[in-house]
């Protein structure tokens, strides 16, 4: 089944003639579920336009989106939020936490949002804590953490309802080598063990590597596709990845 389908999708930026800018130009592609997905391109490429419509944040000039089989343009107002709030988890660069809610609290957001019962919150959210490792700082405050264990706070929360698809823009652009390993290895369980589709969109190849599908965006459309081998390990997918970016910038 697919759980993500992007259909010739543009987006226009500007209104008048000759201040127009076509960031997505006719971009297509399916993901099944269960899948995780690396988009990479140069800067300018439109890989967070591209994440913004299929998040339903922004709303594209023309072509199709479906989530779960359902076409998210058909969805508007309370639907629309309802939808997002019960499909989609975003991780993005910035971790959005709250500083005045714990980070139990922070992790407990879509559920409470939802008016779910507090002993059902209460269970997801020591579930979700465990995963990312983040189980003995729940009664702390967001300033009080590292920016990795920040990382995943947001992770975590993008966890906690269950949603069909997990978004991130950079996930762990703003981590050190060290915390993006422990961010990925912990998207990766998420992706294995729980079954969550992943798209991510990273400038970094080594994070890429982590992915089961790359995919190359270049002036608003999928420029190249490179799978990872069934027993591939992170390490060659990597250098297969380094090589098609190489060839990327040579064309
Ligand atoms: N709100 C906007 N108004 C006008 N042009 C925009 C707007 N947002 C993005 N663009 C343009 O659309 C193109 C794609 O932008 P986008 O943010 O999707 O790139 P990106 O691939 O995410 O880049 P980066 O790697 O730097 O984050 C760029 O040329 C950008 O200048
Ligand atoms: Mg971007």
């Amino acid at each position: 089944m697919n759980i993500l389908e992007v259909k010739n999708l543009t987006k226009v930026y500007g209104e008048k003639e000759g201040n127009q800018h076509t960031a997505l130009n006719n971009l297509s592609f399916t993901m099944e579920k269960g899948e995780f997905v690396a988009i990479m391109g140069a800067s300018g490429s439109g890989k967070s336009t591209l994440l913004n419509a299929v998040s339903t944040l922004d709303v594209p000039t023309s072509g199709e989106i479906k989530i779960g089989g359902k076409s998210i343009a058909n969805l508007s107002g309370r639907k629309l939020s309802d939808f997002r709030a019960k499909e989609i988890g975003f991780i993005f660069q910035e971790f959005n936490l709250l500083e005045n809610l714990t980070v139990r609290e922070n992790i407990a957001l879509p559920l409470s949002l939802q008016n779910v019962k507090a002993a059902n919150i209460k269970e997801a959210v020591d579930r979700v804590a465990l995963i990312l490792d983040i189980a003995d700082l729940l009664d702390k405050y967001p300033e009080q953490l590292s920016g990795g264990q920040k990382q995943r706070t947001a992770a975590a929360r993008a966890l906690v309802h269950n949603p069909a698809i997990i978004l991130g823009d950079e996930p762990t652009g703003a981590l050190d080598s060290k915390n993006a390993h422990s961010m990925l290895d912990a998207m990766t369980e998420m992706n294995v063990n729980q079954g969550v589709s992943i798209l991510m969109v990273t400038h970094d190849a080594m994070s890429a590597s982590y992915a089961n599908r790359l995919l190359l965006i270049k002036d608003g459309q999928v420029y190249k596709e490179l799978n990872k081998g069934q027993n591939e390990s992170n390490e060659t997918f990597y250098q297969d990845i380094l090589n098609v970016v190489a060839q990327l910038g040579q064309d």
